[in-house]
C-alpha cells in the first residue's frame, strides 16, 4: 500500500470526551490520507469489480455548544476505488460553508439537533428548522458523474469529486437550485433517464417541495405539495411514472414548536400518508393514500405492478421509543438511533391507483435498516434487499442481511464482536445479468485490530462471509449513507490508464 496524509484538521474536541458517539468506534479522524494499491488481508480482489464506493460519515471537528448530537458532526467522505483488480482509497472533509466557518473560529457556531436554535451564535443558518448547520454529512449520491453529499434537515448539495473526495463547490443546477430551502437528505438518482428526484420541507405552508433535476441538470419540475402542517419527512421513492412522497405522524410536538421546542412526537391517533403523484405531476395531481400509523426512517424501493403501485421501506414498530427501563444514559438520549428501540422491519405497501386502497404487510421478523438495492432495480421491481442489522441499544450496525422478498429467506453475516460497519451497497459485476450478480461492498471500524476494512462480499452468498478484505490507513469513525458507482458512470474513468491517474487528474 501507497501511503500519503494529505491533510490533518485542528480538532477542539476533548481529550477526555466521554461521548458515545464522539468516541470508541464514533471517534472522529483528523487525518485526510491518500492510499493507494491497498493492501489485501484475505482473499482476492474480484478483476470485475469496477467503480467506486462512496460513504459519507459524521465525522466532528469540535463539540457542540453543549449536546451533541450524532447527526450534527462534519461531513467526511471516504472513497473505495475498484478497478483492474486493485483499490485506492481517499478520505476528506467536505468544505461546507458551516465547516469553514466553524474552523476559523475554532468553535461551534450554529446549534445541534438536540439542542435549542436560539443557542447559535450565529444568526443564520440551515434546515429546517433554521439556525443549523448545514454539515452535509447525511447521504451521498453520483449524478451526473460528480457526487452530491446531503444534510438531513435540508441543505445545499456539494459536489465532490468521485475519486479524490475533494470538495468541488456547491450544486447550483444551471442557477435554480433552491438554496432557500435546501434538499433533504435523500435526493433520488433514476440512472435510467438520468434525473434526480428531491423534495424539501419546512416550517411554512406549503411545508413540502418536490422537485426533478433532468439529465442536462436544470430544474425541470419544482411544486408545491401542501401538507396539514410541518412535518419530517427523510426519504422518498420513485417507480417509472411516479414519485412517493410521505405526511407521517411522527412531527414536531405543536405546542411546544409554539414556544420554539421543536420535540418530535409520535402522533400514534393519526394515520401514516403516502402521496403519489406523477413524476412531473402538478400538486392537484398527488393522491393521498393512508396505512397505519408508523414512521419510516429509509424506503428500499418502489415499482409499478398494474394497478398497484408498490413500494418497500422499514416500518417503525415504535417510532418514539419510551425512556423507562433504559438505564444507561447515553442509551436512553439516543434512543431513537437504535433500531432495536425503533422496531423497524422490512415492510411492502401497495397503493391501489384504481381503488384507493392501501394493503400492507411484514415481509420479516428480523429487526434491520439501511435498505439498498442493484441499482438498475431502481424505480422498477427488484427482488432483493441488502440490509444491515444493529447492535442493541446503539446507532452501530453489526451486519449485513440479504431479504429476498419473493421466498422470505434471509441471509444474513455478522461482523463480530466490536466490529461495525455501514450501509453496504451493492455493486453489480461487469456484464451481469442476474440482479444479484455482484458485489455488497462495507466499511468496518475495527475496535479488536483497532483498524478499519473495505469488506467486499459475493452478493449471491451473503453469508459465506467477504472474498475481500482490503486495509484502510486508520481505523475510521462508523458511519452510514453510502453509495455506489460504476466506472462506466464516472468521466475520465476509461480516458486513463489506470485508476491512480484517474485520482491524480
Ligand atoms: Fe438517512
Amino acid at each position: 500500500m501507497e501511503i500519503e496524509v494529505l491533510g490533518k484538521l485542528l480538532s477542539t474536541l476533548p481529550a477526555d470526551d466521554d461521548h458515545p458517539y464522539r468516541t470508541g468506534p464514533w471517534r472522529p479522524q483528523t487525518t485526510e490520507w491518500k492510499a493507494d494499491d491497498l493492501t489485501v488481508v484475505s482473499g482476492e480482489i474480484p478483476a470485475d469489480l469496477d467503480g467506486v464506493y462512496l460513504r459519507n460519515t459524521e465525522n466532528p471537528l469540535h463539540p457542540a455548544i453543549k449536546n451533541y448530537h450524532p447527526f450534527d458532526g462534519d461531513a467526511m467522505i471516504h472513497v473505495v476505488g475498484f478497478r483492474d483488480g486493485k483499490a485506492f482509497y481517499r478520505n476528506r472533509f467536505v468544505r461546507t460553508d458551516g465547516m469553514l466557518a466553524e474552523y476559523e473560529a475554532q468553535r461551534p457556531l450554529w446549534a445541534g439537533a438536540s439542542e435549542m436554535p436560539e443557542w447559535a451564535q450565529r444568526e443564520d443558518g440551515w434546515g429546517a428548522r433554521r439556525r443549523m448547520k448545514d454539515a452535509s454529512s447525511t447521504d451521498v449520491v453520483v449524478h451526473r458523474g460528480t457526487a452530491l453529499s446531503s444534510f438531513w434537515m435540508c441543505g445545499d448539495l456539494y459536489r465532490i469529486d468521485p475519486y479524490s473526495a475533494a470538495t468541488l463547490g456547491k450544486e447550483d443546477w444551471n442557477g435554480a437550485f433552491p438554496y432557500h430551502l435546501g434538499v433533504s437528505a435523500h435526493p433520488k438518482v433514476d440512472d435510467r433517464t438520468g434525473e434526480l428526484l428531491f423534495f424539501n420541507y419546512s416550517k411554512e405552508a406549503p411545508y413540502m417541495k418536490y422537485g426533478v433535476v433532468d439529465a442536462d441538470n436544470n430544474l425541470a419540475h419544482y411544486v408545491d405539495i401542501p401538507l396539514p402542517g410541518p412535518r419530517l419527512p427523510h426519504d422518498m421513492a420513485f417507480t417509472e411514472n411516479y414519485a412517493i412522497l410521505n405526511d407521517l405522524p411522527l412531527f414536531w410536538d405543536e405546542e411546544l414548536l409554539k414556544r420554539g421546542v421543536h420535540h418530535p412526537r409520535f402522533h400514534r391517533g393519526m394515520p401514516a400518508r403516502f402521496g403519489v403523484i406523477p413524476r412531473r405531476g402538478q400538486s392537484s395531481d398527488i393522491r393521498w393514500f393512508e396505512a397505519d400509523p408508523t414512521y419510516v426512517l429509509h424506503f428500499a424501493n418502489a415499482y409499478e405492478d398494474g394497478e398497484e403501485i408498490v413500494l418497500e421501506g422499514f416500518y417503525q414498530g415504535e417510532p418514539e421509543p419510551k425512556a423507562d427501563g433504559i438505564a444507561d444514559k447515553w442509551q436512553r438520549a439516543f434512543r431513537f438511533l437504535a433500531l432495536d428501540h425503533m422496531q423497524s422491519r422490512l415492510h411492502r405497501w401497495r397503493f391501489n391507483l384504481r381503488t384507493g386502497q392501501t394493503r400492507e404487510e411484514s415481509l420479516t421478523d428480523q429487526i434491520t435498516e439501511f435498505g439498498m438495492i442493484n441499482g438498475a432495480h431502481a424505480g422498477v421491481r427488484h427482488r432483493y434487499v441488502y440490509a444491515t442489522s444493529g447492535v442493541d441499544g446503539w446507532f452501530l450496525l453489526n451486519g449485513v442481511v440479504k431479504h429476498d422478498t419473493e421466498t422470505g429467506v434471509e441471509e444474513s453475516f455478522r461482523f463480530g464482536d466490536g466490529v461495525f460497519g455501514s450501509e453496504a451497497s451493492m455493486a453489480p459485476r461487469i456484464g451481469s445479468t442476474d440482479e444479484d450478480d455482484g458485489y455488497l461492498i462495507t466499511l468496518t471500524t475495527d475496535m479488536n485490530d483497532d483498524a478499519s476494512y473495505c469488506v467486499v462480499f459475493d452478493a449471491k452468498r451473503v453469508s459465506d462471509g467477504p472474498v475481500c478484505t482490503l486495509q484502510l490507513p486508520e481505523r475510521i469513525s462508523s458511519g452510514t449513507h453510502s453509495t455506489w458507482a460504476a466506472g462506466s458512470e464516472l468521466r475520465r474513468w476509461r480516458n486513463v490508464d489506470n485508476a491512480a491517474q484517474a485520482v491524480g487528474l
